[in-house]
């Protein structure tokens, strides 16, 4: 009796460990130093090169590179903050760690990034900074919310948690507001496992954010030696999380190709497929989709059909005001409550091979269209 193999998951996301990696470790682990140290100034020195910054953190995740942003600005207790209903929960949650109170805004239906009317729409005079999401690594609209935002006089803190190698108009993401902040999470095209970066051009806040992520140290001492002006925390990334970033940046260009041949394999085959809508990139301005993102009316269908055929797709997220811990009414938010729960993330892995997008856009074809 022969066993029938089973086909292998075509999957949504996949990191991808390279030798480089090991070579990377092996330094860190070699040298018996294994905290933050030369590697983590050396990635930092790395991302600076990527998004033409002036200045670079490298911090344990995104959500503390928000945090460790807002506190840097001195916003806390009493400020607020707005941040669209749709993304990650940590970028609401960033705010409430800082003290200060999130404000959600509606987003937009052909793209799902923040309104920039909804925003000018909420500003109070407790209103200190917006943080636009580039989701999916698609630039919210960055240039209006920007304008707002200075006329009212309010910071713009970026979440670029998902915008490594993705450009607007030659300018990398992140690099428009007064910080932009990086996740280097297991989902993302660069990974340490956990791991963040803040990037500015402003010494001043790259000034208050040093000491901010150690214990208010300007530098490391020996513990009794160690002179803390300021209160801070410790959020630092270590050496061996910096060497997996270190290694994978050596593959930056294969996986960020890869990604762009995904969304336009996606686009030409499923562009014209009636009853889904391929979420847009401006592809030529240097956009990146880390994940092709698309709307369908029978979501949960599709979903259910492709997961059957052995192919991983993501809901995507919940507005945040359906969230418990965030909860509000509906009437604010007829965008994001209308599109969240019809949109999805589809396979988007740089692991993956044209002939695996061809078998998603065949499966995705013979569900919606009549036969
Ligand atoms: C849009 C967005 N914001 C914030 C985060 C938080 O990043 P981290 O997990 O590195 O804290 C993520 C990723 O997980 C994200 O996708």
């Amino acid at each position: 009796m022969t066993l029938k193999k089973k086909p292998q998951k075509i999957a949504w996301w996949q990191p991808k460990i390279e030798k480089e990696n090991y070579t990377f470790l092996k330094k860190a682990l070699d040298s018996n130093y294994i905290n933050e140290g030369p590697q983590t100034a050396e990635f930092e020195k790395a991302i600076l090169k990527l998004t033409g910054a002036k200045y670079a953190l490298a911090t344990n995740n995104c959500t503390t590179a928000m945090f460790l942003s807002l506190k840097a600005l001195g916003i806390g207790p009493g400020d607020q903050v707005i941040v669209p209903d749709i993304t990650f929960i940590a970028t609401a949650n960033a705010v409430s760690l800082s003290g200060a109170e999130p404000v959600l805004v509606d987003t937009r239906k052909e793209d799902l990034t923040m309104d920039p009317l909804a925003f000018q729409k909420a500003i109070t005079s407790r209103t200190k900074a917006v943080i636009p999401v580039h989701v999916s690594g698609r630039s919210a609209q960055i240039e209006e919310i920007m304008a707002i935002a200075e006329k009212r006089n309010l910071k713009v803190i970026e979440d670029a948690a998902e915008t490594i190698g993705s450009y607007r108009k030659g300018k990398h993401l992140g690099t428009f507001g007064i910080t932009g902040c990086f996740s280097f999470a297991a989902n993302k095209t660069i990974s340490t496992g956990q791991g963040g970066m803040v990037v500015t051009d402003n010494e001043e806040i790259y000034l208050k954010l040093r000491p901010l992520i150690n214990q208010g140290r300007t530098k490391l001492g020996t513990g009794g030696d160690d002179v803390h002006n300021t209160i801070g925390f410790n959020f630092r990334m270590t050496d061996l999380q910096a060497a997996m970033g270190l290694g994978q940046l050596k593959h930056l260009n294969e996986r960020t190709k890869r990604m762009r041949r995904n969304y336009e394999l996606y686009s030409m085959n499923l562009g014209n497929v009636k009853g889904l809508r391929i979420y847009p990139a401006d592809t030529k301005a240097g956009e990146l989709l880390q994940w092709t993102d698309a709307f369908t009316e029978r979501r949960d269908e599709l979903v259910k059909y492709l997961v059957e055929r052995n192919i991983d797709c993501r809901n995507y997220w919940m507005p945040i005001h359906r969230q418990m811990a965030y909860k509000m009414p509906d009437d604010n938010f007829p965008n994001s409550t209308y599109s969240s729960p019809l949109s999805l993330w589809l396979p988007s892995a740089f692991t993956l091979t044209d002939k695996d997008i061809l078998k998603v856009c065949q499966e995705i074809k013979n569900f919606l269209l009549p036969r």
